[in-house]
């Protein structure tokens, strides 16, 4: 296969060739070799928080049905009738009512175990002799990891373990797995999968992108003389970025960021951070919720101790409120305080971008055969209090990316680039793009082992993750 790989399908050192994102073979091949054998996030559990509930995951023309057990357990078949065909599922998310698997053609029935229950005239199949081995329903391998169902079509597929050790116990120390739906939005975007998501692989953007984010550093990139002492406050120049085996990759920022407390001196610095945490839920109404910045306010008026900060002072209080509400909280250690405001990515398309007890998650897949489309959804998660059960989630399908009233300020900034790059990768005077080696070090890192799914050679040696103290 490597010796008839088109120049335009190169990763280089520096850069991606542009091909990757733009050829209807690629796209194919991605099918073939990636999604076919790949773990993937099918489903967040709270999807199916009832005995009876199902989800219903489609990538490519592949479709999976998520099904909540009588047992609590999770089930995931493939979405077909064994008798002619049918999809069991007609999509979306629902009940199956009295726990019975029906298909609308002929009624064939089973029970959420997959096993067949019923089959009407059985006698005529099979010359009477049908086993219900032939017609149970055809499991598809699956793992409950993190409040997700991730899911491999592969007959034998890497071990789970390998594949997410070197991100579990980052994930794990962050409760993820406790976070609950909050929103979720599906969004159509005109971009290749991968192009969508890459845009969000960095921080190396936010001063053009959102320059309400960084104003200091947008007025610089986008009006003013570049000076390396203005430059030095760029927020991205904090961010670290790591890329782990099997296609992972982390970036935080460390200890400069206002959640750590650090804020440049102009005025009152509860305000300052609360202003800017205010940014966050106005424009995204994700990470950060309208109570922690009630938090924030909380504290005026409270002397900072000796040897404290206002950053360690909110988190103190963001902890102790959640004790009080008896609110699950990620690990209160600094590996996992240090991730708020980061980002974890899980390959081939998910994204975590963790924060105080919430997080925003990013699945991102191809839309059908057409490498210029894609599905983009965003779920809000949060944890909740003890006394309050969490919602069974369900999605609002976007039909305008750049309308506010369905789109919130700081994703619709990305989005308006996004089908843009796309456009602009078909350019003929556009062969590669160029990455930056920090800034921009995930998505060589995800593209690298993008080949080696596509060229058959992805390694499932066991790797050592990020060890969380
Ligand atoms: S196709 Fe499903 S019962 Fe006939
Ligand atoms: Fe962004």
């Amino acid at each position: 296969m490597s010796s008839a790989w088109p120049e335009s399908w190169r990763v280089l050192d520096h850069g991606i060739r542009s091909g990757r994102y733009t050829d209807p073979a690629f796209a194919r091949l991605e099918y073939d070799k990636l999604w076919s054998t790949v773990w993937q996030a099918a489903a967040r559990l709270d999807e199916i928080p009832e005995v009876g509930d199902y989800a219903t995951y489609d990538i490519g023309d592949q479709s999976v049905i998520v099904v909540r057990a009588e047992d609590g357990s999770v089930k995931t078949y493939h979405n077909v009738c064994p008798h002619r065909g049918t999809a069991l599922s007609g999509g979306g998310n629902g009940h199956f009512p009295h726990c019975k698997i029906i298909c609308p053609f002929h009624g064939w029935r089973w029970n959420l175990q997959g096993q067949n229950e019923y089959v009407l005239e059985r006698g005529e199949f099979r010359g009477g002799q049908l086993q219900d081995s032939d017609v149970a329903l055809r499991a598809v391998h699956h793992v409950v990891f993190a409040g997700f169902v991730f899911i491999n079509f592969d007959r034998n597929p890497q071990p789970f373990d390998d594949f997410i050790a070197p991100v579990r116990e980052l994930i794990e120390g962050l409760a993820i797995g406790q976070m609950h739906h909050y929103w979720w939005k599906a969004l159509p975007v005109a971009a290749n999968w991968k192009v969508a998501q890459e845009a969000f692989f960095e921080g190396y953007h936010v001063p053009a992108t959102h320059p309400q984010l960084e104003p200091d550093s947008a007025d610089i990139v986008m009006n003013g003389t570049p000076s390396a002492e203005a430059e030095a406050h760029f927020a991205h120049r904090n961010v670290h970025t790591e890329k782990y085996p099997h296609g992972h990759g982390r970036f935080f920022a460390g200890k400069k960021t206002p959640m750590q407390g650090h804020v440049r001196q102009a005025g009152d610095p509860i305000e300052m951070m609360a202003a800017r945490l205010n940014l966050l839920v106005e424009g995204m109404d994700a990470m950060v919720l309208k109570e922690d910045v009630e938090i924030v306010r909380s504290l005026k008026d409270k002397p900072i101790p000796e040897g404290s900060s206002l950053g360690a002072e909110y988190v103190k209080a963001l902890y102790t409120t959640a004790a009080q509400q008896q609110r699950p909280m990620p690990r209160p250690v600094p590996e996992i305080l240090g991730m708020w405001g980061g980002e974890i990515f899980v390959f081939p398309n998910l994204l975590i971008l963790p924060q105080a007890g919430n997080a925003m998650i990013y699945r991102i897949r191809p839309d059908g055969n057409d490498p210029d489309r894609c599905i983009f959804e965003i779920f809000s998660t949060r944890t909740y209090p003890a006394a309050v059960k969490p919602p069974r989630a369900e999605v609002r399908k976007i039909t305008d990316i750049m309308d506010p009233e369905q789109v919130l300020l700081i994703p619709r900034q990305d989005f308006h680039n996004i089908p843009r790059m796309q456009k602009g990768l078909h350019s003929r005077g556009c062969k590669q793009i160029w990455l930056a080696v920090e800034h921009e070090k995930m998505i060589l890192n995800m593209h690298q082992e993008l080949d080696r799914y596509l060229k058959g050679t992805a390694v499932d040696t066991p790797v050592a993750g990020v060890s969380v103290a």
